[in-house]
This record gives structure tokens, C-alpha cells and sequence, in this order.
């Protein structure tokens, strides 16, 4: 049995202007009316909407970033630093998404050391790992995500300040999403990774996944073993699909 809180967290990309912020609104009142959710809710918007979210969020509904700077400040054009993230209200950032992987060459090493920069401005580093279809076809998933795992959590990084989210690359975005049976066995892998490492600290650091989340799947993908919650992008764009996906966390 895990200890780990659950989240819920979306991922909005590089998408969302001023104008989002109705999603904001409308999220904040279904969960203010609907029952209490038994987990965390967070949204990443991208860095020009967060200070603006995180201003007018209720304290329910907690604000992040999709990505770090490894330096606090510094001439690196065009980058944004933790220190920024948790200037504008933030107090989580995404770090080794796929597709800054995948788009920006981030090896694993560059996470951990973004990772460390941001628990360094005390924010909570989501750490994403994930296979490639052709490595799960190849039948090396395990050993993917678990070198992912090991590389990309800075060592000093304290339990409670990270969570690990797995996201197959070939389930975001396509609708496809692993068996439960597939995702159980990554997630105790993992599971099995942080309790090593951290001994009785790592059955509380939750565990996300994401890839294809959506208000039909959730319930199911979420009642795994070790999975403690969910990192959506599509469907985390529109409040009452999000909402739905935060429904796994309702009793009624
Ligand atoms: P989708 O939910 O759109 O598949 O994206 C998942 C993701 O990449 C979240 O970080």
C-alpha cells in the first residue's frame, strides 16, 4: 500500500492566452460545488498566464510550470528560472517532459540538474519518464524508465519534495494508452526504484500517469496499483473534461 497524496495535474502545453482564464473560473466552481476530491489539483498553464492564474486561483486549485532553467538567473535568452516560477506563484514545475526530451535534446542529467533548481526554490519537481514505442517493442521498458528514474532525480532530492510521472511517449496525444496490467507493472518498477532509494519515504512519493487520460478512462487507469494520479494535457484544456478525470477521486 502507498501513503502517497494523489494529484490530478494538467498539463496545458503551449496552450491557453488571457482569455483561459474562464477555464480557471469554471474548474474553481465545480470543485467548490461538486463533492470533495480526494486529491491534489494542479494546472500548467504556459509561463505568460501563470502569474495571472496563480493570482486568482483559490488555494484548491495549485499553479505550475512545464519547464526550468538549470541556473537561477543569467544570460540564457528566452529561459525562465524556478526562482521565476515561484516568483509568479507557482509551486510546482514539470521537469523532463517528453517533449522537451524529444524537441530539446534534455538528456537525463539535464532534469535531475533542473530538478535540483527547483526544489532549490522550493518548488515540488514533477519528474517525467517515459518509453518510446519502438523501446517498448524492443521489450525495454523497464529498463528505460528505470534508468530514467535513477538519472534524473537529483541525489540530494528529498522525498516529499518530487513526484514521478510515467508517460509512455506513444500514448500522449493519441488516444492510445497501455493495458492496466502494463501500467501496474511500470509503476511498482518504479515504486520498487524509489523504495530502495528511499526506503519507507518512497512508497509516499506519488506517482503519475499520463498519456491519453480522459474522463472514460480514468477511473480504471487510476484504480492501479501505484498509480496516484494523473498528468493530462488534452483533456486538462477543457474544465469539465478535467473535471471528470478528478471524478476518480470522488466518492460520489
Ligand atoms: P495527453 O493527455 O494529451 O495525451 O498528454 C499527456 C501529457 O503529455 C501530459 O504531460
Amino acid at each position: 500500500m502507498t501513503t502517497a497524496r494523489s494529484m490530478v495535474a494538467g498539463n496545458w502545453k503551449m496552450n491557453g492566452l488571457k482569455e483561459s482564464h474562464e477555464q480557471l473560473d469554471a474548474l474553481a466552481d465545480m470543485l467548490t460545488t461538486g463533492s470533495e476530491a480526494d486529491c491534489d489539483v494542479l494546472l500548467c498553464p504556459p509561463y505568460t498566464i501563470i502569474a495571472s492564474f496563480a493570482a486568482t486561483s483559490p488555494t484548491r486549485i495549485l499553479i505550475g510550470g512545464q519547464d526550468c532553467h538549470t541556473n537561477v538567473s543569467g544570460a540564457h535568452t528566452g529561459d525562465v528560472s524556478a526562482e521565476m516560477l515561484a516568483d509568479s506563484g507557482a509551486s510546482h514545475v514539470i521537469v523532463g517532459h517528453s517533449e522537451r526530451r524529444a524537441d530539446h535534446g534534455e538528456s537525463s542529467e539535464l532534469v535531475a540538474q533542473k530538478a535540483s533548481a527547483a526544489l532549490a526554490a522550493g518548488l515540488v519537481a514533477i519528474i517525467c519518464v517515459g518509453e518510446t514505442e519502438a523501446e517498448r517493442d524492443a521489450g525495454n521498458t523497464l529498463d528505460v524508465v528505470l534508468s530514467q528514474v535513477a538519472a534524473s532525480i537529483p541525489a540530494d532530492a528529498a522525498a516529499d519534495r518530487i513526484i514521478i510521472a510515467y508517460e509512455p511517449v506513444w500514448a500522449i496525444g493519441t488516444g492510445r494508452t497501455p493495458t492496466t496490467g502494463d501500467v501496474a507493472e511500470v509503476h511498482a518498477a518504479i515504486r520498487g526504484a524509489l523504495v530502495d532509494r528511499y526506503q519507507e519515504a518512497g512508497s509516499s512519493i506519488a506517482i503519475l500517469y499520463g498519456g491519453s487520460v480522459k474522463p472514460a478512462n480514468a477511473s480504471e487507469l487510476m484504480g492501479v496499483e501505484n498509480v496516484n494520479g494523473a498528468l493530462v494535457g488534452g483533456a486538462s484544456l477543457k474544465a469539465a473534461d478535467f473535471n471528470g478525470i478528478i471524478d476518480a477521486y470522488r466518492t460520489t
